[in-house]
C-alpha cells in the first residue's frame, strides 16, 4: 500500500509540464533570459487542438534551436463571419500535456484582449499572394493571419519560426511578409504530416463523419495522380479537370479550386516548367478540406 502511494506520487512528480506565458511581458522576459544565456529560440505558432502535424513543427524547432516555444491562440480575425471560429476545437489542458510530452520549453497562450487591445487598428496585408486560391474563398483570411503572425514574431523575436506546408499559401504569405517588413526571423517550412492513407492531419478532420473519413484521403490521391501526369510535361487544364471530376464522383460536394501554381508566387501555370505546386480546396459534407503537393520540374 505504502509503495503504491509512493509510486503514484513519483508518477505525479515525473509528469511533464510546460511553462505557460499569458502576457507579452512574461514571454519576453523568459525569451530574453534564454537569449542572454546564448540560447537560440524557435517559435511554433498554432491555434491549438494539437495533432501530429503541430508536434512535427515542435520537433523541427527542437532540431533547429535550443529552446522551442509554441503559441496557442484561436485568432478571430482570420475567420470569416460564416466560418467555425466559435466552434473551433479548444482543449488547452490536452494541448499543454502534448507540448510537454513533445519537449517544448514554453507555451504562449494570450487572451484576445492581449492580442487585440481596445482600439486596435493596424492590419498587415500581403497584396496579390493573399488574393488568389484560398483568398478568393476566404476574403480577409490572410490579412488576419499576416497581422497575428507579425505580432507573434515581434512579441517573441525568435531566431526561427516554423510553419507547415499543409497551409502552403499561408507559408508563402508569411515568407513574403517577413521579407518585405525586414522582420529579423528565419522562416522554415515543414513537410505535411499525413495519416497512413494519405489524409493530411488537420484539426478539422474531427468534423468528418465515418463515411466522409473514408472518402477524405481521395483528395491526396487525386493530387498525387495529377502531379505524376504533370511531371511528365502534360498540359494542366485537362488533368485538373479530370481530377476535379474524380473528386465529385468520389463524394465531394464541391471542389472550390484545384490549380497548378508557381511554387513561390502562386501564379497559375499551364505546365510544370518551373518549381510548381498543386493546391486544392474541396467541401466534404460540411467540412472544408485543403491540401497541396509539390510537382517536380522536368
Ligand atoms: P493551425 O491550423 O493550428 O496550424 C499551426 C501550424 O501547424 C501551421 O503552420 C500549419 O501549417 C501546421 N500544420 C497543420 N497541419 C499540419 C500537418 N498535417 N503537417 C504539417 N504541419 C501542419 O495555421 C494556423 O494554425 C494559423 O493560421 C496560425 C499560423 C497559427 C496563425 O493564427
Amino acid at each position: 500500500m505504502g509503495a503504491r502511494v509512493g509510486s503514484m506520487a513519483d508518477a505525479a512528480v515525473e509528469a511533464k509540464t510546460v511553462p505557460v506565458f499569458d502576457t507579452v511581458e512574461s514571454l519576453r522576459a523568459r525569451i530574453g533570459a534564454w537569449c542572454k544565456a546564448g540560447e537560440t529560440v524557435a517559435l511554433v505558432p498554432t491555434m491549438g487542438a494539437l495533432h501530429g502535424g503541430h508536434l512535427a513543427l515542435v520537433a523541427a524547432g527542437r532540431r533547429l534551436a535550443r529552446r522551442t516555444v509554441a503559441t496557442i491562440f484561436v485568432n478571430p480575425t482570420q475567420f470569416g463571419p460564416n466560418e467555425d471560429f466559435t466552434r473551433y476545437p479548444r482543449d488547452l489542458a490536452t494541448d499543454l500535456a502534448a507540448l510537454a510530452e513533445a519537449g517544448a520549453d514554453g507555451a504562449f497562450v494570450p487572451s484576445v484582449e492581449t492580442m487585440y487591445p481596445a482600439g486596435f487598428r493596424t492590419t498587415v496585408a500581403v497584396a496579390g499572394l493573399s488574393d488568389r486560391l484560398e483568398g478568393r474563398f476566404r476574403p480577409g483570411h490572410f490579412s488576419g493571419v499576416a497581422t497575428i503572425v507579425a505580432k507573434l514574431l515581434l512579441q517573441a523575436l525568435p531566431d526561427v519560426a516554423l510553419f507547415g506546408e499543409k497551409d502552403y499559401q499561408q507559408l508563402q504569405v508569411i515568407k513574403r511578409m517577413v521579407r518585405d517588413l525586414d522582420i529579423p526571423v528565419r522562416i522554415e517550412g515543414v513537410a505535411t504530416v499525413r495519416e497512413a492513407d494519405g489524409l493530411a492531419l488537420s484539426s478539422r478532420n474531427r468534423y468528418l463523419t465515418r463515411a466522409e473519413r473514408k472518402i477524405a484521403p481521395k483528395l491526396h490521391a487525386a493530387l498525387a495522380r495529377a502531379a505524376a501526369e504533370l511531371e511528365k510535361g502534360a498540359q494542366a487544364s485537362p488533368i485538373l479537370e479530370k481530377a476535379k471530376q474524380a473528386l465529385v464522383k468520389a463524394g465531394f460536394a464541391e471542389v472550390q479550386y484545384l490549380e497548378l501554381a508557381d511554387a513561390a508566387t502562386l501564379e497559375p501555370l499551364q505546365r510544370a516548367d518551373r518549381p510548381a505546386r498543386l493546391l486544392v480546396a474541396a467541401i466534404l459534407g460540411k467540412t472544408r478540406l485543403i491540401d497541396n503537393l509539390a510537382v517536380a520540374v522536368r
